[in-house]
């Protein structure tokens, strides 16, 4: 097996989820919430399991000064390729490091950040707590920790949607699966985070459920996608009557946001 572990699936997840309709909700939306706590640019952001940027491009673009941390070089790989894709100031302000999350203070040189996200990574590590260590220490004094991962409350709601019925009631009690991705994820409660946090000197202030739309692109067997099946009304013939409203569904990733204690010490 390659040492990388996500070089096979770099281009699943950067060419197929990101490119989706889902992928581009999930950057809109965690890129919405983000901002209403990140101090204004050009502060100084870290990306830990940054991937392909595309979290941190979007922030570059507006003046953020931007670090993406990743241990995948094909997903820095992946990075690059689509930095090069952009304005030279853009360019300018991003830059990449290879280390993994659990380095991240040291792959960074000791540099305090304005805030530190890390998306959709912590369902990927055995253990949340080494890498959540870190990412707390990476954040300045009244800094912002921006975590989102898999909620392990929801992972009822997918079997469910696809009809796997036993699957479904065997996950109430489960806390991983296996993810869309087809590798091994693990679910965290937004409580167990939250304490997590408290005890890395970081304050949780905000918690989003996220990106419920996750079937938007790809619909229970036999039904239409949305969108698609349409046909132009022929005149006079009356309006279809609008589809039943969907049961709302518990968000699949769940979005914590916290400040860093301003008196927080450094934890070794
Ligand atoms: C699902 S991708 C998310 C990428 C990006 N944060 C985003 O939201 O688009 C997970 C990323 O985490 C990285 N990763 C997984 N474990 C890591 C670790 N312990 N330290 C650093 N990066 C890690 C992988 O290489 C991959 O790029």
């Amino acid at each position: 097996m390659s040492q990388d572990a996500w070089a096979a699936l770099a281009d699943p997840f950067v060419e197929g989820a990101y490119d989706a309709v889902k992928g581009r909700v999930r950057t809109f939306v965690l890129h919405t919430h983000l901002l209403r706590h990140l101090p204004g640019p050009p502060a100084a952001v870290l990306d830990v399991g940054g991937g392909a940027a595309h979290q941190s491009l979007p922030l570059a673009r507006i003046g953020y000064d931007v670090t993406v941390l990743d241990s995948s070089p094909a997903m820095l790989a992946k990075a690059k390729q689509r930095l090069d894709a952009e304005p030279e100031d853009v360019r300018r302000r991003v830059r990449l490091v290879e280390a993994t999350g659990e380095q991240a203070e040291e792959a960074t040189g000791g540099q305090p950040f304005a805030a530190v996200l890390c998306h959709g990574v912590l369902m990927y590590v055995a253990r949340p707590e080494p890498l959540l260590a870190a990412v707390c220490r990476c954040a300045t004094p009244g800094g912002v920790v921006s975590l989102m991962t898999l909620n392990a409350r929801t992972l009822a709601v997918r079997p469910a949607l696809e009809r796997r019925w036993a699957d479904a009631l065997a996950a109430f009690d489960a806390t991983d699966e296996v993810g869309m991705l087809g590798t091994d994820t693990r679910g965290d409660t937004v409580e167990d985070l939250s304490d997590l946090l408290r005890r890395h000197q970081v304050t949780p202030q905000a918690w989003y459920g996220g990106v419920a739309v996750h079937r938007l692109d790809d619909p229970a067997p036999g039904r239409p996608r949305p969108g698609r099946d349409r046909r132009r009304r022929a005149p006079g013939e009356p309006a279809r009557p609008l589809p039943a409203a969907q049961p709302s569904l518990p968000p699949r990733r769940t979005q914590i946001q916290g400040s860093r204690n301003l008196s927080a010490t450094r934890t070794p």
